[in-house]
Formats: C-alpha cells, structure tokens, sequence
C-alpha cells in the first residue's frame, strides 16, 4: 500500500481524496492544510491524520500531492523533493517562469520525482483522440481545436489570487495544444471584457487564442468564464488525412423530442469535478505506475514550464496586439 499525503484541503484536493481513497494501491494516511475547521473536516471525511508541519506529514507518507494555492507550489515541490517524497503537483506549476527557474535550479542536485497535474491528458477520449494522432490515424496533425468554457464565473475576489484567466483556465488547454503540436513557436491572443464584474479586476473573462509550431501547424483556443449549457469541454484535431473530435459529456444519453423542440439532452456535466473524474483516476495511475516502473511520470516540471511561457506571451499579446515569438 503506497501512503499519500494531501497539501491543502480545499475544492480539487477533494477529487484526489476521492481518487486515492478508491484505489486499490493507495491509502490516504496525512493532510497537511493551514485552516482548522477545513483540516478537521477533510480529515474527519476521508480518514487522513491532520499534520501540523510538512515534515509531519512527510513522515507518514511515500508521496504527497500538492493542492494547496499556486503561490505555494514551488516551496513545497521542493520541500517533498529534499525529504525524497515523490509528488503529484496540481497546475500550474509556479506562479511565474521565475519561480519554475528558480525551483527547476533548486531541485538540479535532488533526485526527485515530479508530475504536474495536467488531468486533461488523461481524460479517456482526448487520450484516445490523443493515440489515434500518433498511430497516423489521420496522417500529420494540421489544426487543433479546443473549446474550454467553465459554467459560472468564479468569485470576483478569486481573481486577483488566481494569475489570470491565461494562467489558471487556459493553462489546461496550453498543455493539450503542445501535447498535440509539439512545443509553440508563437501566440496571438485577443482577450475580452464582456462581463462587468469580472472587468474591474483588470483580467479577461473571455479569450480566444491562436499558437503556432515551428511548422505552421496551429491550435485555436476559445475561452469564456460563462457557459449556459454547462461546462463546455471540445476537441477537435484536423490531420492531412482526417478529423478527430470529442464531444461535451452529459450525465445520460436521453433525448427529448416535442413539439417544441427535437433532439433535445440534458445540460453538459456540471464542472472539472464530475467531468474529469475519470481523468484524475488515470491520472493517479500514471503517477503510480511511474514510481512502480522507477521513472519520471508526465507530465514533467519542463511541461509545466512550457504552458506557463505559453500563458505568459498570451498575456503579452492580449495586452499589446502583438504576436508574440518563444
Ligand atoms: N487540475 C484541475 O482541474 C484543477 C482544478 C481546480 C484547482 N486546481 C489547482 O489546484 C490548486 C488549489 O486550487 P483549489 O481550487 O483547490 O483552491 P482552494 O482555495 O479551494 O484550496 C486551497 C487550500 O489550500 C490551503 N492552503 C493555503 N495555504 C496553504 C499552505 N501554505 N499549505 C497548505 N495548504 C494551504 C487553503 O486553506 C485551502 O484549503 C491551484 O493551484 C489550482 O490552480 C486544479
């Protein structure tokens, strides 16, 4: 039984909760999370002993996965790097390339393991739209699509914390675009205000992206902070020979036809929780398989690196009207 341990206990640390207490290798033995009543009641749910210190909590486990806010990823990578923990680290990485540098310097002497939770790799159909790409299904890739819109807006004070709409939703979609296209040459981003609320905090709800490879092949990203039909997951990869596409997922297949209406389904599945599950559960695998087989898993610290210079030339670019070069 390999024993984890949580690093923060708030909304996604929930789901790995869920995914390690469900799998048969797996025990979930220490939580380590600053706010009491948060701690005492994930504790209470899941049966993981609180721990006040992270070396408390290093001493109960044989890997942790890092959940607490972004700010704080680097210094506890490292922290489970030095005490020889393998770790599982929600994205992004770092809240800036500066910190990625400075962690990927501070772990150079270390023989850490270090997998950064790009979930959506692991989601069973873009996995499989994923190896149908590389098996020559569809010959060369040429455009990829991916349309990734959350149901609601976030809190209006979520967004100063969370480093933008780039960095914290569209860093997902980065990924996918390089897990297709290989590493991107140049962005053009074109960022939108359409709601009020989220305006006045000086970031984005909106945003439709294009990046670029070094051999013309591109990805288009579409982003909204909105959707009315729920949460809004689309990929499409276009190849010289073929087109792969996955569909948003709906609780039932249940069609309603009326007078009204034809062909009518339930809403999308709500959000990341119900939509991903499936990919958190694979993505749990990877991680473990990875340490059974005595390899690093994927994504690396470097995947992460790359989709955090991705959100920050879309920043530029939605900020100057520019095309940015990497
Ligand atoms: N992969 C995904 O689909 C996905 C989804 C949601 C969030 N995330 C990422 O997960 C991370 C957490 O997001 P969230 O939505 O769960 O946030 P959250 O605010 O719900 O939870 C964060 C928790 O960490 C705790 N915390 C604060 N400082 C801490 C510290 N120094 N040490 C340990 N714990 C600390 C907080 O008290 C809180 O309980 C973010 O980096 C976010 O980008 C990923």
């Amino acid at each position: 039984m390999i024993k984890i341990g949580i690093i923060g206990a708030g909304r996604i640390a929930h789901v790995h909760a869920r995914s390690v207490l469900n799998h048969p290798d797996t025990a979930l033995t220490a939580v380590m999370e600053p706010n009491p009543s948060s701690a005492a009641a994930f504790a209470q749910t899941y049966g993981a002993r609180p721990a006040d210190q992270i070396e408390e909590l290093f001493d109960q486990v044989d890997a942790v996965i890092v959940c607490s806010p972004t700010s704080f990823h680097p210094e506890h990578i490292l922290a489970a790097a030095r005490a020889g923990r393998p770790v599982l680290c929600e994205k992004p990485v770092a809240a800036d390339l500066a910190e990625v540098d400075a962690l990927e310097t501070a772990l150079a002497g270390l023989d850490s393991t270090v997998m950064i939770g790009f979930n959506r790799r692991f989601d069973p159909s873009f996995a499989r739209i994923h190896e149908l790409t590389q098996s020559g299904a569809i010959g060369a890739v040429e455009q990829v699509t991916i349309i990734s819109r959350d149901p609601a807006p976030p809190p209006v004070d979520y967004i100063p914390t969370s480093g933008g709409i780039f960095k914290d939703m569209t860093i997902h979609d980065f990924d996918m675009a390089r897990h297709f296209l290989g590493d991107i040459v140049s962005v053009v981003a074109i960022g939108q205000n359409l709601d009020p609320a989220l305006a006045q905090t000086g970031d984005f709800d909106g945003a439709v992206i294009t990046l670029v490879n070094a051999e013309g092949r591109t990805a288009t990203i579409t982003n909204s902070r909105h959707c009315a039909a729920g949460y809004d997951q689309r990929l499409e990869v276009f190849g010289e020979r073929g087109t792969l596409n996955a569909d948003n997922v709906r609780p039932t297949t249940v069609r309603v036809s009326n007078a009204e209406l034809t062909d009518a389904q339930d809403p999308y599945l709500d959000f990341f929780l119900t939509r991903y599950e499936e990919a958190y559960i694979r993505e749990l695998d990877e991680f473990l398989r990875a340490l059974a087989e005595g390899r690093q898993p994927t994504p690396t610290i470097e995947d992460g690196r790359r989709a955090l210079e991705i959100a920050e030339a879309a920043e530029r670019s939605a900020r100057t009207g520019t095309i940015v070069t990497l």
